[in-house]
């Protein structure tokens, strides 16, 4: 009894700790566990049906495995050969059918589920659709029916099915996120896109993944899914398309369009950008997808950003501040410009 508890008591911080590890700590949910959405729901729904297989099978062939140990062992002096089964049909019956039924459970409902998941809503009018670009280390979303394209922050309105198109400007990642559903490949070079459809049906911030290592900066390749209303998504999409809003002072303007707007877009000047585009940036819940700005004010992360965007993001195209030969006043400027910039939906 003793002994027992001083192996408790030993494995009890393991425990805390392993609970700390596997549940999320902070922010919005990474985990598949906690499904926010219908086809997280059916992936999760056949996680739990096939580790309850599993464990059922683990369960029974251990049981069975231990009572034949200690039923059958030889006894001192026993020197008899056991009774040999081979050949036995009843038993090769039986270890041939119940695997099969465990394979017609578990393969049926993946199948279906598979296949379900796969529909293309392209063609539905419905649907809401949505281009996916992915780039070292951040996403593009574009809405082709509406002519808008942002970074970062997925807009999406609750309750309709989102159908993406997803490729990449450079090496192959994966759009995942982890609670509403995924994840898929975004494949460099081949021309090819793949299709996703997932749905949001409750409003609410959820977090994205790059689920593919492309470089030194892939973990930090976040991204928000924001599921509004539909009056909201209306919103955000008139406001998306109203003329870009200027730095109001010239020299700060003069600056943001020389040194930013080379790569970058607002308003509706947002054709063939390689950046992302920074249209309501101040809206946003983060700068380059990590910097919260819950944390720090969207100004300060913006300068943290740009004064050396290599720490933030090892190993991303965008340039520091001294590689665009920003002055401290130009950046404060477009920094306070920038955090200003925000949409009302
Ligand atoms: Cu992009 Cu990993």
């Amino acid at each position: 009894m003793m002994n027992r508890w001083r192996v408790m008591k030993r494995l009890l911080p393991l425990a805390a700790g392993m609970i700390l590890l596997l549940s999320a700590c902070g922010r919005e949910d990474l985990s598949t566990l906690n499904p926010q959405g219908p086809v997280a729901q059916k992936q999760f729904d056949l996680m739990t049906l096939s580790i309850s297989i599993m464990a059922l099978v683990v369960v029974v062939v251990f049981a069975i495995c231990i009572y034949v140990l200690i039923r059958f062992r030889r006894r001192k002096g026993d020197k008899t050969v056991p009774k040999q089964v081979e050949g036995n049909h009843t038993l090769e019956i039986i270890w041939t059918v119940v695997p099969i039924i465990l394979l017609l459970i578990l393969g049926v409902p993946t199948i279906n589920t598979v296949f379900g998941l796969s529909k293309d809503y392209s063609k539905d009018p419905k649907a809401l659709q949505v281009t996916v670009t992915s780039h070292q280390y951040w996403w593009e979303f574009e809405y082709p029916e509406y002519g808008i394209k942002t970074g970062q922050e997925l807009v999406v309105p609750t309750g309709k099915k989102i159908q993406f198109k997803l490729a990449s400007a450079d090496v192959t990642h994966a759009f995942w996120i982890p609670s509403i559903g995924g994840k898929i490949d975004t494949n460099a070079g081949t021309g090819t896109t793949n299709k996703l459809y997932l749905e949001f049906p409750k409003e609410g911030v959820f977090r994205g993944k790059c689920a593919e290592l492309c470089g030194p900066s892939h973990s930090l390749m976040d991204f928000k899914a924001k599921a509004v209303s539909q009056a909201s998504f209306d919103r955000w999409v008139a406001a998306m398309k109203a003329p870009a809003v200027m730095p109001e002072d010239s020299k700060i303007k003069e600056a943001f369009e020389n040194k930013c707007l080379t790569c970058h877009a607002v308003g509706e000047n947002n054709a063939g950008s390689s950046a992302p585009n920074l249209t309501g940036i101040g809206s946003r819940q983060t700068i380059a997808g990590i910097l919260y700005n819950d944390e720090k004010s969207t100004e300060e992360n913006i300068k943290e950003w740009v004064t050396d965007t290599q720490k933030v993001k090892p190993g991303n195209m965008m340039p520091s501040a001294k590689d665009l030969d920003l002055t401290q006043e130009e950046l404060d400027g477009i920094a306070k410009y920038l955090a200003d910039y925000k949409l009302d939906y």
